[in-house]
């Protein structure tokens, strides 16, 4: 008999403790700990066995009989076979393989049908990967997720998606499924459930390729006997999907929804054993979408995919540069245009700056978008080089369209945002700024500046400010195109001679 266990979890986090504490030691979030009773399964190894045994050897099948080739990136766990492999087995990437197989990439890759969101993925979903899409309530993953069930099935013919919703009926599903004018073709199935083992068994019976859950807090396993949605009950459903995920050689997209009181656990809780983590985020009040990836065991971080929520659902946006700059006014004072780079791919955005008098001993320095420390450290350099009184003076900056950047490539637009409002100066609108301020007042090289040069001209815009220091190629470049002129500044102080011309 399993032995019960009591203790009090972080509903934030997860940090465990003995005794309730009122604010936790780790997150330091204030008044999240709740009690807990864990069934003590010798860390529940038992209960994700049974998973697996449950679902060995239909991973094979699964896969090639609707003609989606690669081998499996995890190797089946039969009992018979030795517990490990050498890397250049075959079959594998290694010089042992034979030779058709050395250039095929193994991992089984599926179209979304989603360019923007394949792109987040790494270059599709994986065949037996467990995403997790976290994002607050009414962002849209729901929305996502029906879309996404409809790129897979269009795109891979007796591809089966199974959708699980723990909180809305089948009939409410349909009805939102038909205003985005998604059919089944008998490749969507639809359960509204949320006891995580009747769900099993009915994977077992439908045997899906994709499995949806939605949404990790609506559901309970047998196995744990916390309430849903904490940080106990949500741990178990991640760590039984996972299994299944694994063993089975389904795609499993988990949703959780972000919360902001302590009593629901978040996806954050669950992100230590996923393969993929994925949030949705939007602005109050704003249409668009971003979907940036936080964890990807199959490729970069780095990404951001950009989409529009309409009364059609969610459309992407493929030139989110216009997004950002749309609805821009001419020449005003206090605001640049920089280069960032979310992932492999630059954006324009426009950075704003509104320098007031000060009432107070020490000025405010109030940033949204980019970091409060960055903004201050540029305003002192400012104040140091420029000779600029910046600290008789409030500063707010804001990063346009609820981006949020962390690149040092932005500091000489954040410069130039802050110089023009404090000197009530227009920048021309088609100027764009790229380069990195040091401490010492030098403007620097930024990496991958040919791209954002790129993204620049195609935006239409006329004259580049960038460091001294770029590479000769890059140069050259730009100086045989008519349609752009560059200036380059090697120190923060020519920023004022550009605009007393
Ligand atoms: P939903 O996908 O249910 O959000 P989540 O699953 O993250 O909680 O999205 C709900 C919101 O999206 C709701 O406020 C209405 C809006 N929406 C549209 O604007 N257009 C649409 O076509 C759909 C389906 C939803
Ligand atoms: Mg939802």
């Amino acid at each position: 008999m399993a032995k019960t266990k009591t203790q009090f979890s972080c509903q934030n986090c997860g940090h465990n403790s003995p005794r309730w504490l009122g604010r936790c030691p780790m997150c330091e979030d204030w008044n999240s700990f709740a009690e807990e009773t864990n069934l003590n399964l010798s860390n529940d190894q038992s209960s994700l066995a049974s998973v697996r045994d449950d679902f060995r050897g239909m991973k094979e099948a699964t896969w090639e009989n609707i003609g989606v080739h690669g081998a499996p990136p995890i190797q089946s766990e039969s009992s018979t076979s030795p517990a490990w492999v050498s890397l250049d087995a075959p079959g594998e990437d290694g010089p042992d393989a034979p030779p058709d197989t050395q250039k095929k990439i193994h991992l089984r890759r599926l179209t979304t049908g989603i360019p923007e969101l394949d792109r987040v993925l790494g270059g599709g979903l994986v065949a037996d990967s467990f995403t997790l899409l976290g994002g607050d309530p009414g962002i849209g993953k729901s929305t996502l997720l029906l879309q996404v069930a409809q790129g897979l099935k269009t795109h891979q013919k007796d591809l089966k998606i199974f959708y699980v919703s723990g909180e809305e009926s089948i009939d409410q599903i349909r009805g939102r499924a038909h205003r985005l004018g998604i059919s089944g073709k008998n490749q969507i199935f639809l359960a509204s459930e949320n006891q995580l083992e009747r769900i099993f068994a009915s994977v077992k019976e439908l045997r899906p390729h994709v499995l949806v859950m939605d949404s990790l807090q609506t559901f309970s396993s047998q196995f744990s006997q916390s309430a849903p949605g904490s940080v106990s009950q949500v741990r178990e459903i991640a760590a039984r999907l996972m299994a299944l995920a694994k063993s089975a050689g389904i795609s499993v997209w988990l949703v959780g929804h972000v919360t902001k009181e302590g009593n629901i656990a978040g996806p954050k809780t669950v992100e230590h054993m996923v393969d993929t983590v994925l949030y949705f985020e939007g602005e109050g009040g704003q249409s668009y979408r971003l979907l940036r990836t936080v964890k990807n065991r199959f490729g970069s971080t780095q990404e951001l995919g950009v989409f529009e929520m309409d009364g059609e659902g969610l459309r992407e946006v493929s030139n989110p540069s216009s997004l950002f700059l749309s609805g821009r006014a001419e020449a005003v004072a206090g605001t640049a245009v920089a280069v960032p780079l979310e992932g492999s791919r630059p954006l324009l955005v426009e950075l704003q700056a509104l320098v007031v008098r000060s009432t107070l001993g020490t000025p405010r320095r109030t940033s949204v978008g980019m970091d409060n420390s960055r903004i201050s450290l540029l305003a002192a350099i400012l104040e140091k080089h420029m000779r600029l009184k910046l600290s008789e003076w409030d500063l707010y900056f804001n990063v346009v369209g609820g981006l949020r950047l962390s690149e040092p490539a932005c500091d000489l637009a954040a410069s130039a945002a802050i110089w023009s409002s404090l000197a009530e100066k227009a920048l021309p609108a088609d100027w764009v700024f790229i380069g990195e301020v040091g401490l010492t007042g030098e403007v620097r090289k930024v990496p991958q500046i040919e791209l954002r040069i790129q993204e620049a001209k195609r935006q239409g815009f006329k004259v580049l400010v960038l460091p001294q220091s770029i590479p000769k190629r890059v140069a050259q470049m730009v100086s045989s195109d008519q349609s752009v002129r560059i200036i380059t500044l090697s120190r923060i102080e020519q920023l004022s001679k550009l605009f007393s011309t």
